[in-house]
């Protein structure tokens, strides 16, 4: 009986669903803030007189009582003025929407857009997941460009404070891969050659047009390089009947 029971454990252990997790990966930000020398509730922020004037357009967008939804708004402007989001300024927001600084702190924190450190004029953000790893030179290779060209890696910043060098997650360019994003630009269909071009242009503080960059096949935006196969004829507009209407 003993036997029995103790070979009955032993099936049902055995058949227990393992859970596997993967080794966490840590982000190379804090979440959390500590105050630092540049962040710190006295860190100097105000909006100026002419983005107080566009704060108070965004609010209007927003119907009385909800003015709360104007918050990743009002955070992006401060991010704009400001160049990133110090502690004052996720205060400043809060002030101006009046709401609870803690619902601002956990809007910025969430969206990784909002940079709640220093960062250099031209923020480099290089996209490294699955299809911009495979698509073209892959962004293993445009990465190891940026590194070399910029003498930096993933996380820090260039001494002149010119350039910041970042990996992300997918941007949603992903069928113009490998692609990388500058500031509000991005820069798709990139081979070596056009990274160090577009580097170079940034340390003379020539900004490249942003897009694809397929060379002799320039495309417009994420249309297939060999041309249209639909939708290539231009919209018959609303008076059009179509075979239902007929
Ligand atoms: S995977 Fe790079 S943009 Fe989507």
């Amino acid at each position: 009986m003993l036997n029995t029971t103790r070979q009955l454990l032993t099936a049902a252990y055995q058949q227990v669903r393992r859970i596997h997790t993967a080794a966490p990966v840590c982000s190379d930000s804090l979440f959390v803030h500590r105050h630092t020398a540049d962040n710190n509730p006295d860190t100097p922020f105000e909006f100026s007189p002419d983005n107080v004037k566009k704060a108070q357009l965004i609010v209007k967008n927003y119907p009385e009582g909800h003015e709360a939804a104007a918050c990743i708004p009002l955070l992006d402007l401060a991010q704009r003025q400001h160049g990133w989001v110090p502690l004052s300024a996720m205060h400043a927001v809060a002030d101006m929407l009046k709401m609870p600084k803690m619902r601002v702190y956990e809007v910025a924190t969430f969206y990784t857009m909002f940079n709640r450190e220093p960062v250099g004029k031209y923020f480099v953000q290089i996209c490294t997941t699955t299809p911009c790893m495979l698509g073209g030179v892959g962004s293993d290779v445009i990465l190891d460009c940026l590194k070399q060209e910029l003498g930096i890696n993933p996380g820090e910043t260039t001494k002149d404070g010119k350039f910041t060098l970042i990996e992300v997650e997918c941007l949603g360019a992903c069928v113009n891969a490998p692609m990388v994003q500058i500031n509000d630009n991005y820069y798709e269909d990139l081979t070596v050659a056009d990274m160090k071009s577009i580097v170079n242009g940034l340390k003379r503080d020539k900004v490249p047009v942003a897009g694809p960059r397929s060379g002799q096949d320039n495309r417009f935006s994420c249309e297939p390089k060999g041309g249209l196969t639909c939708l290539d004829t231009p919209p018959r507009g609303p008076g059009f009947k179509c075979r239902t209407d007929l």
